[in-house]
């Protein structure tokens, strides 16, 4: 294996470890029950010792809230309940002062139904200049009664919905590939992509280091908004495995370039990357090109079995398609939108048995968290010492569970109602964070002693306190003490970040590879074996006599 350059020699963004603050349920420092700016600013020196590089912010821009933040009515500001904008760039400033990165999420494929070019398109008449920055078309049918095409929306129901005009009648419909309160842009019109580039500035010239952009892969719609052909594959999921008129268009690439001369424009590496549900890793790679984007998260790993065929198929097939146009992987386990791995885990899902890992309810009577927990820990230790850079998610450095039973009152995601109730949706795996073990305060998430756990926006479980990080940081076998272990010894070795992995045999149920440096990494997906002679640098559960027990990872380093 060749040795690998320093780290500071190429873009932060090859090697970053990035954690992702889903900020309504972060910290909460003024008593609302719902997290905000200030609340991540008091947590920044926890960010630091935990030792990630940058943090990736989900939409903290006014809105009403329907899709929690991804459905914007101003690009260029910030939520009222989550702060100012001062308080937004006080916290650029110290996070860049603790040599903490900063990227902001950017929801480019729809906006909310009450942003201001919304609500003049609804007043304003059929084929105007303001219905043209939105996909509005007349519907089918003799009175125009049906929508104009079959498309459904990834909550559930059609994509499309009717608006009555200002004469009082049913006129035009519009497209949502999610809520009907997130109406999707026309990105045909030039000044759409105007509106971003300007965007893009305003928070450039605040001095943030990237973008996560959301729905990277749906901006561009087939010419002439063309059926689905198969009506069973109406309801589409946000992975583009099959081929749909809305997703993973090639013209959204035209968009990156340019997206991509502005980021250079700037000093400092900036960048973004993409949230594009597409596969396979062929076409993610496509988001990756030299003059497009920087990352683009890898949901082939995300949606792995725990197994050592599926995780190794994915992990090569990715570094392979990555190579291939010279860009870093960046992987991933969690985010708000899925499971939490300790439940996917925890399910005992065996490849090939045709189960998914993202089912959000599973059969539960399966259930096994202790199981799930060892698990998660371990695929971190793999995630983490794999080439290139890993997204990691609030509360994965806690082994959080989901939370499986919200009262259905309680819930808050669109999927619920949108799904007629069929589909309970994310809201299990973005209950506000447990920072104290007593529940006063909702465990420490609020500002204010007096707000109880039922008072957190989404109310937290009696147990929630068991995962603290208060009761972690006392424990030196916790989930939170082993992250920052691995995230320490991630930055000290050279061989770790971008570079090249080398696979070696060890056992046949042993993943093995090697790193520069005499790094190698083991997880073992059967029964105990024994350690190759070297120096332990971390495990994911006790090791004893020097035996690898089974889900299980550690680094070594050998000769
Ligand atoms: C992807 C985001 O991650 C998800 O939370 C959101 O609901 C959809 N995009 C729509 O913006």
């Amino acid at each position: 294996m060749t040795k690998q350059n320093p780290r500071s020699s190429r873009p932060w963004w090859r090697d970053a470890v990035t954690y992702q603050i889903y900020i309504r349920s972060f910290a909460d420092s003024n008593g609302d029950g719902k997290g905000d700016v200030e609340g991540i600013r008091s947590r920044l020196p926890y960010l630091k010792k935990l030792g990630i590089d940058a943090i990736w912010i989900t939409p903290w821009y006014p809105s009403p809230q329907k899709d929690h933040g991804y459905d914007v009515s101003d690009y260029m500001n910030i939520e009222p309940d989550y702060g100012t904008l001062k308080d937004a760039e006080l916290l650029i400033k110290e996070a860049h002062a603790m040599g903490i990165r900063m990227i902001v999420d950017i929801v480019p494929n729809h906006s909310s139904d009450q942003h201001e070019w919304f609500q003049a398109a609804l007043k304003a008449a059929p084929g105007s200049k303001e219905r043209d920055r939105y996909i509005f078309r007349d519907g089918k049918g003799a009175s125009g009664e049906l929508p104009p095409n079959n498309w459904q929306a990834v909550f559930g129901g059609p994509a499309w919905h009717r608006i009555t005009e200002a004469d009082g009648k049913p006129g035009q419909w519009y497209l949502h590939l999610f809520a009907v309160e997130q109406p999707d842009f026309n990105w045909e019109n030039p000044e759409v992509n105007d509106y971003f580039e300007r965007t893009l500035k305003f928070w450039l010239d605040r001095g943030v280091d990237g973008f996560r952009i959301d729905v990277a892969h749906g901006m561009v719609k087939a010419e002439g908004l063309p059926d689905v052909l198969d009506r069973d594959s109406a309801s589409p999921e946000m992975l583009a495995a099959q081929r749909m008129p809305f997703w993973d268009q090639d013209g959204v690439h035209e968009i990156y370039r340019r997206w991509r001369k502005i980021f250079d424009s700037y000093e400092g590496d900036r960048m973004a990357v993409a949230e594009a549900w597409v596969s396979p890793a062929s076409r993610t790679a496509l988001y990756l090109r030299k003059d497009e984007l920087a990352n683009s998260f890898n949901f082939d790993f995300l949606t792995s079995k725990w197994g050592i065929e599926d995780l190794k198929k994915n992990i090569d097939l990715s570094l392979k398609a990555i190579q291939d146009v010279g860009a870093p992987a960046s992987w991933v386990f969690n985010n708000h939108d899925v499971v939490r791995s300790v439940d996917r885990f925890a399910l005992g899902l065996q490849p090939g048995t045709g189960e998914t890992t993202l089912d959000r309810h599973g059969d539960v009577t399966k259930l096994d968290l202790e199981l799930g927990k060892r698990r998660a820990r371990a695929g971190a230790l793999l995630m983490l010492a794999l080439p290139g850079g890993a997204y990691i998610y609030q509360g994965e450095e806690l082994a959080l569970p989901e939370v499986r039973d919200i009262p259905e009152d309680r819930l808050e995601d669109p999927r619920w109602n949108m799904s007629n109730k069929i589909d309970k949706g994310r809201d299990g795996c973005r209950v506000p964070l447990p920072w104290k073990s007593s529940s006063d305060s909702a465990f420490g998430f609020s500002g204010n002693a007096k707000v109880s756990p039922d008072q957190a926006w989404l109310p937290q479980p009696n147990w929630w306190g068991n995962y603290s990080v208060e009761s972690q940081e006392k424990d030196p076998a916790s989930t939170l003490n082993m992250y920052r272990l691995a995230l320490e010894i991630r930055h000290k070795e050279n061989g770790l970040g971008d570079g090249e992995m080398e696979w070696f045999d060890f056992a046949p149920h042993v993943l093995a590879f090697r790193r520069a440096g005499g790094f190698i990494c083991l997880v073992n997906f059967g029964g105990e074996v024994k350690l190759p002679e070297g120096e332990l640098l971390v495990s994911s559960s006790p090791i004893r006599d020097f035996m690898l027990p089974s889900d299980t990872a550690v680094w070594m380093r050998t000769k």
